[in-house]
C-alpha cells in the first residue's frame, strides 16, 4: 500500500505528465506556488467552473452572474477591512531561517493528534468488526478523549490569542507545545508577526502620479461594490444572488501543497442578499445546498466533513469551512460565511453612497445581510483530481492507473480508435469524430496497439473509448468501451450520441442537486 506523500508525488507527477498542471514558467525553475494548467487542466478547470455555474446560475431563478475587474479602487481594501486586517501571523525559525505561519505549525501539530485518533478508530473498527460503533467509540475510549481534549485546547487556546491580537501567546504555545522547525528541527524561534497578503502594484504612468492600487485577494468585493448596480437593473428582489468566478491574489507564505495554497488563484464565490435577521436560516440552507453540489460527483460522502470556525473572519457573524479528504488530511475546500451587513456597510461608509434596498413587503429601506459561498476552483481541481486518481490491480495480476474523474468533468469524453492504420478504417473513425465533436468533446489515437490506447486513456480519465475494426465496414457497429468497467459493447454508430449523452451529459449530473 503506498503511503499519503508517495501517493501525493504521484498526484504532482501524473497532473504533469498527462497535460494537466506544468509548473509556472518552468523553463526559469519555476516560480513558487504558481502553476499553469495545460491541455487537460484547462478543461478540467472549465467543466468545474461551468458544472458550479450551472447550479448557482442558470438553476437559481433568484442569482445572476457579473465579471467585475481585478484593479479595484484601493479605498475598497481599506472599507472591507483588507488593508488593516487581511494578516497571517508569522515566525522565522532563527537556526534555519525558515519563515512559517504560526497558526498553521500549531494547526499541523494538532493534525497529527488527529491522525493518532484515526488511528486509534482504525484499530478497533477492525477488532470490533460489524459491531464497531464508531460515535460510541469516540467519545467513550479514554485515549481518543484525552487526545481530543488536547486538541480542542490547543485550538481553542490559538484561537483566542489570534482573536487578541496576542501574538506573544501564539509563540508561547509553540514553545510550551515544543513545535520544531520541520526543515531543521530548532526550538528556536523568533517573535510572531503580522504580515499582510496582499499584493500592491501600482496604476500610472509617471511616478508622482501613479496611484498605489492592490491586486484582488477575494473577488467578493467586486460583486458588494456593483450591488445596486445589479439590483436595479436587473430588478432583483431580496432574497437574491450574485455569482462570480474570477482570479485572485495572495502572497502566501506557507505555499506548499501543489496547486492547494497558490500565490494566484481563481474563486467561484456567490454572495446571497438577504433580509437582516434571516441569516441563520440562510446560513443552513446554504451549507446543505453546497453540500448536496460536493456529493452529486460521487466522490464518496465520507471525504466530507464540516468544520465551525473557531475564529471568526473580521466580517463575518458565523462561519464554516466543508473540508474534503485531500492526499494530506482534511482540509478547507470552501468557505460559507455569514458576513452581515460588514461590507455593504463600510463600503457606505466609505463611499458616502448609499446600497440600501427598498423592501416593498417591509416598506422600508435596509442594507442588507449577505450570506456567502466561496470555494478555490483550484482547490475543487486538487480534490477532484487527486481523488480519481487510482492504481487498480486487475485480474490475472496486472495494473492499470486509471483516472477516475466524474464523467461530466472530464476533459475528453470519447477516444475514437481505429484498430489499424489501414483498411480504411481511420476514415471512419474520422467521420465518426466529424458526427460526435458537435455535442463531445472527442479525440483520435491511432499509435501503438489498442491496449495501449485504452490504458493511456484510462490514465488521462476519459470515460469511452470507441473501436472501430473490420466488422464495422460490414454492420456499421463499434464497441464502445467504459473506463471504469472496462466493459465492452457492441453498437451501432447511430447511437453512440445518445449513449454516451446519458453519462456526460451535465444536465443529468444536475437534476441530483434539485
Ligand atoms: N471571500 C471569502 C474568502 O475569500 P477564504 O476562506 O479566504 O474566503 C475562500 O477563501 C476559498 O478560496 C477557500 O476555501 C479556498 O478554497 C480558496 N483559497 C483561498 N486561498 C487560496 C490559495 N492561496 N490558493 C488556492 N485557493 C485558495
Amino acid at each position: 500500500m503506498i503511503n499519503q506523500e508517495d501517493f501525493f508525488k504521484k498526484v504532482i507527477s501524473h497532473a504533469k505528465e498527462y497535460g494537466y498542471i506544468f509548473q509556472s514558467s518552468e523553463i526559469y525553475d519555476g516560480l513558487s506556488a504558481v502553476y499553469d494548467y495545460g491541455q487537460n487542466g484547462v478543461e478540467l478547470k472549465k467543466n468545474i467552473r461551468e458544472y458550479w455555474w450551472k447550479a448557482m446560475v442558470q438553476m437559481n431563478e433568484n442569482i445572476v452572474g457579473i465579471d467585475a475587474a481585478i484593479f479595484m479602487h484601493p479605498t475598497t481594501w481599506k472599507a472591507s477591512g483588507h488593508v488593516d486586517a487581511f494578516n497571517d501571523p508569522l515566525i522565522d525559525n532563527k537556526d534555519s531561517k525558515k519563515r512559517y505561519r504560526a497558526d498553521v505549525l500549531v494547526e499541523d501539530y494538532v493534525a497529527k493528534i488527529e491522525a493518532k485518533i484515526e488511528k486509534e478508530v482504525a484499530k478497533a473498527e477492525k477488532r470490533f468488526g460489524e459491531a464497531f460503533d464508531k460515535e460510541q467509540f469516540i467519545t467513550t475510549n479514554a485515549r481518543v478523549v484525552e487526545y481530543k481534549n488536547q486538541a480542542d485546547a490547543i485550538l481553542k487556546r490559538l484561537a483566542k490569542s489570534l482573536e487578541n491580537e496576542d501574538l506573544a501567546d501564539v509563540k508561547a504555545l509553540i514553545e510550551e507545545l515544543e513545535i520544531a522547525c520541520p526543515e531543521s528541527g530548532s526550538k528556536n524561534w523568533t517573535d510572531v508577526k503580522q504580515f499582510n497578503l496582499m499584493f500592491g502594484t501600482k496604476l500610472g504612468a509617471t511616478a508622482d502620479t501613479a496611484m498605489d492600487l492592490y491586486l484582488r485577494p477575494e473577488t467578493a468585493q467586486g460583486i458588494f461594490v456593483n450591488f445596486l448596480n445589479v439590483q436595479k437593473t436587473g430588478r432583483m428582489k431580496i432574497p437574491f444572488g450574485i455569482a462570480q468566478t474570477g482570479k485572485a491574489f495572495r502572497n502566501e507564505i506557507v505555499a506548499r501543497q501543489f496547486i492547494f495554497r497558490m500565490r494566484e488563484f481563481e474563486q467561484m464565490e456567490m454572495q446571497f442578499f438577504i433580509k437582516p435577521g434571516t441569516q441563520k436560516e440562510w446560513y443552513e440552507h446554504w451549507k446543505e445546498a453546497r453540500l448536496k453540489w460536493h456529493l452529486s460527483l460521487g466522490m464518496g460522502s465520507e471525504n466530507y466533513r464540516f468544520h465551525d470556525h473557531e475564529k471568526l473572519a473580521h466580517y463575518a457573524d458565523a462561519a464554516c469551512d466543508i473540508e474534503f479528504r485531500f492526499p494530506f488530511g482534511f482540509k478547507e475546500l470552501e468557505g460559507i460565511h455569514s458576513r452581515t451587513d460588514f461590507d455593504l456597510g463600510n463600503h457606505e461608509k466609505y463611499s458616502g453612497k448609499k446600497l440600501q434596498y427598498f423592501d416593498p413587503e417591509e416598506n422600508k429601506s435596509y442594507v442588507p445581510y449577505v450570506l456567502e459561498t466561496s470555494i478555490g476552483l483550484d482547490r475543487m481541481f486538487l480534490a477532484v483530481f487527486s481523488n480519481s486518481l487510482q492504481e487498480e490491480t486487475l485480474e490475472g495480476g496486472d495494473t492499470r492507473t486509471v483516472l477516475r474523474l466524474p464523467f461530466v468533468l472530464a476533459p475528453t469524453k470519447v477516444a475514437v480508435l481505429p484498430l489499424l492504420k489501414k483498411d480504411g478504417l481511420p476514415e471512419i473513425a474520422r467521420e465518426i469524430i466529424d458526427e460526435l465533436k458537435f455535442d463531445f468533446s472527442v479525440s483520435y489515437d491511432e499509435k501503438d496497439a489498442v491496449g495501449r490506447r485504452y490504458r493511456r486513456q484510462d490514465a488521462a480519465g476519459t470515460p469511452f473509448c470507441i473501436t472501430v475494426d473490420h466488422q464495422t465496414k460490414e454492420d456499421q457497429t463499434v464497441t464502445l468501451r467504459h473506463r471504469d468497467t472496462m466493459e465492452q459493447v457492441r453498437i451501432p454508430i447511430s447511437e453512440l450520441r445518445s449513449v454516451i449523452s446519458k453519462e456526460v451529459d451535465m444536465r443529468n449530473w444536475l437534476q441530483k442537486i434539485k
